[in-house]
């Protein structure tokens, strides 16, 4: 399973690579607006430091919201850097642009995806990723992994070569289960990715070590 940061943060990007396990990222228009990202010769400039320090696919997402619209900033954003993969919403001339994309060599996410319908009409639209968003499902009260799980199956049976990127990932445990139902890929907050990391029995088996080694050589 692949992983992706979801982010547009620079330092936390660094901090993934630096780590040594860092597939690519993830960004969308909530995450550059938090970074302060606004204007097209900003966003462009972004996208290009991103690409600077990321050999893996990074996500750019569209914001408009008709075929031509789309198919126009998919095509600028997909010039920016040879791994741009461009992010187009879960909307019918989202899914057109999808095909549109496929059939010119251009890699996609499909993005805002909540339901296995979604996942088939993307599939179907030549996708080259596809964004489950596991936490908002959870919010609603209903299952978010259930949801990974369902598609992996459809996916599996259907013989679908888009990738199940799970999204909206909120903690270690999401990413875990993600890889239990099938996921090829979690994109997450860098602290999602490190909480992995965390069990008391380590800390407690680490200070026992380290306090026989001290006892024993003094
Ligand atoms: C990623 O592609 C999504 O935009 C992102 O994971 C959404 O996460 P959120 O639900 O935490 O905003």
């Amino acid at each position: 399973m692949k992983f992706f940061v979801d982010t547009a943060n620079l330092d936390q990007i660094k901090e993934a690579k630096d780590f040594g396990i860092l597939d690519g990222v993830t960004t969308n228009p909530s995450l550059m607006a938090k970074e302060g990202i606004a204007g097209a010769k900003a966003v462009e400039d972004h996208y290009k430091a991103i690409c600077e320090i990321v050999d893996g696919d990074v996500s750019a997402e569209v914001i408009s919201t008709n075929f031509q619209g789309i198919i126009d900033e998919g095509e600028y954003l997909a010039s920016l850097a040879p791994n741009i993969v461009v992010k187009v919403p879960m909307i019918k001339d989202g899914v057109k642009a999808l095909s549109y994309f496929a059939g010119k060599g251009i890699r996609t996410n499909c993005t805002l995806v909540f339901s296995a319908g979604q996942a088939i009409l993307a599939a179907k639209a030549g996708a080259t990723y596809l964004s489950p968003f596991i936490g908002r499902v959870d919010d609603t009260s209903w299952d978010g992994i259930q949801l990974i799980s369902d598609i992996a199956e459809i996916y599996a049976i259907q013989g679908y070569e888009t990738e199940i990127l799970a999204a909206s990932i909120r903690n270690a445990k999401h990413i875990v289960d993600a890889a239990k139902a099938g996921a090829d890929v979690v994109t997450c907050p860098l602290s999602s990715i490190l909480g992995l990391l965390k069990h008391p029995l380590t800390d407690i088996g680490l200070a026992k070590f380290l306090a026989d080694h001290a006892k024993a050589n003094g």
